[in-house]
């Protein structure tokens, strides 16, 4: 097993343990910006979408709500508990137009030309070779079909604060981040613009936009950065020391509270939409 194949098999791993509770705390997180990401899509009636690492919905209901019943949206994520609950979702809220598949968004398996949009919320940065994937969009987008995707331009302070000091946690070669070799890929919003280009996209717009989550508690807040991608830095703190990690970094996390109310975290997410010329 390569580097590569070890480190991808930890992260759709962690996000296959935490599918359960994804986006099932009461935070807003995901949602809006993927509510956000299919309308400056452009999303419309009958078209044809596919969502890659669609993980619990939160881009593929909102596509399936723009695009209705005469048109399609094909989901795909490689954990699968993801793909089972997500695809149950949709079942119950009637949503036929959804298809849910387990898949790999590095290289979908899906004919050619046969989308007018490929989105994919916060996914792109994780994938081993992400301008080998987006090349690849390509060929599945129909001519003049638009790809939309979002990338974290800037995590909250206190977020970023409390990361690190669990990274602290980490064995010694450890200590680096899963994503960190594409960071200069999507540093900017001028880097992301440059990674469409030259993957073969025009009319780029890459735009920023800031959105609020809010915690009861750290201890909601805990058991919120356990649902998502931090899972996999948790995971590799040795059990016995968690207590004493979650102890260091409350009063970082606390620093979020509004006045008398909820921890409120900023978080800055990057929209960046393109033409694909077929
Ligand atoms: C941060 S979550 C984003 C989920 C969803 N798009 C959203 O906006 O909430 C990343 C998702 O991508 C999935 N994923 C990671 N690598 C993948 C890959 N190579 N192929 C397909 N899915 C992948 C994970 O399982 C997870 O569900």
């Amino acid at each position: 097993m390569t580097e590569e194949t070890r480190r991808k098999a930890a992260l759709v791993g962690a996000f296959e343990r935490g599918a359960a509770t994804y986006e099932q705390l009461g935070v807003d997180f995901f949602g809006p910006p993927g509510v956000e990401l299919v309308h400056r899509a452009g999303v419309r009636s009958g078209q044809r979408v596919l969502d890659v690492g669609c993980g619990r919905g939160a881009v593929l209901v909102p596509a399936a709500r723009a695009v209705g019943a005469t048109g399609r949206v094909v989901g795909i994520d490689l954990a699968p508990t993801m793909v089972e609950l997500t695809r149950a979702e949709v079942r119950a809220a009637g949503l036929s137009q959804v298809q849910v598949e387990l898949g790999d968004a590095e290289s979908p398996a899906l004919p050619p030309g046969e989308f007018d949009v490929v989105l994919g919320g916060f996914v792109v940065f994780l994938l081993s070779d992400p301008a080998a994937a987006l090349r690849g969009y390509r060929r599945l987008l129909c001519p003049d079909g638009r790809i939309g995707m979002t990338t974290f331009a800037s995590q909250d302070p206190r977020f970023t604060e409390a990361m690190q000091m669990l990274v602290g946690y980490l064995p010694a070669d450890r200590r680096r981040s899963p994503t960190s070799e594409h960071d200069a890929l999507f540093a900017t919003a001028e880097s992301t613009a440059v990674l469409l280009r030259e993957t073969g996209y025009r009319d780029v717009h890459v735009t920023d936009a800031a959105f609020e989550s809010r915690f009861r508690d750290v201890e909601h807040w805990s058991a919120w950065i356990w649902s998502h991608g931090a899972r996999s830095l948790l995971e590799q703190i040795p059990a016995r020391r968690l207590p004493e990690a979650l102890a260091e970094v409350t009063p970082v996390v606390e620093r979020a509270r509004a006045v008398a109310g909820d921890l409120v975290f900023t978080t800055t997410v990057r929209f960046a939409v393109a033409v694909s010329p077929g």
